[in-house]
């Protein structure tokens, strides 16, 4: 099945999320540091301005509080006759809604918005701890992740 819990919603993330838990769900993945409404509403603005590029979903419990996250972004190509390419960044269950298979719901959604949108494929990074969680998912391991700290 690939139901939610009951009472559980999928959404897109909404500009008046700030004050929705949004920042404290994704702060299980790593350091977000503090971020004003402000500062969130006009990188918000920023993200939305990019002509189909930021897809971010969001998991509501049943009181509306937002227990997940996950973003898909679209990157656009020359290559692959001006193909696109998803890239999955981001995901974040909270710590207390872990194990309920939302982080599967929110990768099945991001695969399915990539796939409509056109994407030949999507890729994400990854710590070896999560690879058991993404292959359950349907992916596989394929090169090698590289990075350039500033
Ligand atoms: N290793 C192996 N298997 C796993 C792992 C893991 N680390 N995590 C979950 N699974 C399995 C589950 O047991 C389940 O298997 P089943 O279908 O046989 O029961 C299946 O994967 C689906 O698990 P979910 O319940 O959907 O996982 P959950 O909702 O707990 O979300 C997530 C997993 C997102 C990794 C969560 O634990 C989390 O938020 N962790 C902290 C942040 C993080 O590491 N995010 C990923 C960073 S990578 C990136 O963002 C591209």
């Amino acid at each position: 099945t690939s139901a939610l819990p009951d009472g559980y919603s999928m959404r897109p993330l909404q500009r008046n999320d700030f004050s929705n838990s949004f920042l404290d769900v994704l702060r299980v993945l790593t350091q977000v540091g503090e971020v004003t409404r402000d500062e969130f509403e006009s990188r918000f603005d920023q993200m939305k301005a990019s002509t189909g590029g930021y897809h971010i979903l969001v998991i509501l419990d049943g009181e509306g509080k937002i227990v997940g996250t996950g973003a898909l972004i679209v990157e656009r190509k020359f290559i692959h006759h001006l193909g696109l390419v998803g890239h999955i960044e981001d995901i974040a269950v909270a710590k207390d809604q872990q194990g309920k298979k939302l982080g599967l719901r929110i990768i099945q959604a991001l695969d399915y918005v990539a796939e409509n949108v056109g994407c030949y494929k999507t890729i994400l990074d990854c710590s070896e701890a999560n690879e058991g969680f993404y292959v359950k998912c349907g992916f596989k391991r394929a090169g090698l992740e590289m990075a350039h700290y500033y």
